[in-house]
């Protein structure tokens, strides 16, 4: 089974494109950011916990996402592939996950890293925030702090993965179309 990690930092397009891999190649889409939100609008404990840290666009602790991951995975049967969106975050999540997928005789395929230049990525999430009403997408502070956070907790699994040679760079930039058809030539071929 394929075990795609859609990776890049706010505002690269991962959510998008997780849906053209869907439609594609019928892959289920796990993403810990619209699970969180459904946390939240549903005003459970975990979501209202979880509410502090992406207002302020740093990020929820590790134990409470890998939890989430972990509970979605037993439920998954035979599909072609899963898509991570916006997991792992960390280092100490990438860890977590290998163990996760290790124990069921599973591993990481590919990191597809999304790759788009720091002044287009707020550009979009202001754009965004326009239309989605997501309070993180709204004040400028908080975008420059999620790529900061990015930058300084989530882009050291560049390496982390690099290592393992599974780093794939995709240029994350153009129509939405050109760069699905990048990601699918890409996946095409593992
Ligand atoms: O992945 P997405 O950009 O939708 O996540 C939105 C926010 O949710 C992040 O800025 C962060 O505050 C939180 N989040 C997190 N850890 C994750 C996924 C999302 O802290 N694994
Ligand atoms: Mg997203």
């Amino acid at each position: 089974m394929l075990q795609l990690i859609l990776f890049g930092p706010p505002g690269a397009g991962k959510g998008t494109q997780a849906q053209a891999l869907v439609e594609h190649f019928k892959f289920v889409h796990l993403s810990t950011g619209d699970l969180l939100r459904a946390e939240i609008a549903a005003q459970t404990a975990l979501g209202l916990e979880a509410k502090r840290f992406i207002d302020a666009g740093e990020l929820v602790p590790d134990e409470t996402v890998i939890g989430m991951i972990r509970i979605l995975l037993d439920r998954i049967d035979t599909v072609p592939g899963v898509i991570y969106d916006g997991f792992p975050r960390t280092v100490a999540q990438a860890k977590e996950l290998d163990k996760m997928l290790t124990s069921c005789k599973e591993g990481i395929t590919a990191l597809l890293s999304l790759e788009v230049p720091h002044d287009e990525l707020v550009k979009r999430l202001l754009l965004r925030g326009e239309s989605s009403g997501r309070t993180d997408d709204t004040d400028i502070a908080t975008i420059e702090n999620r790529i900061s956070v990015y930058e300084a907790k989530t882009q050291p699994l560049i390496d982390y993965y690099t290592q393992l040679g599974k780093y794939h760079p995709i240029a994350g930039v153009g129509t939405i179309q050109e760069i699905s058809q990048r990601l699918i030539s890409d996946v095409d071929k593992l």
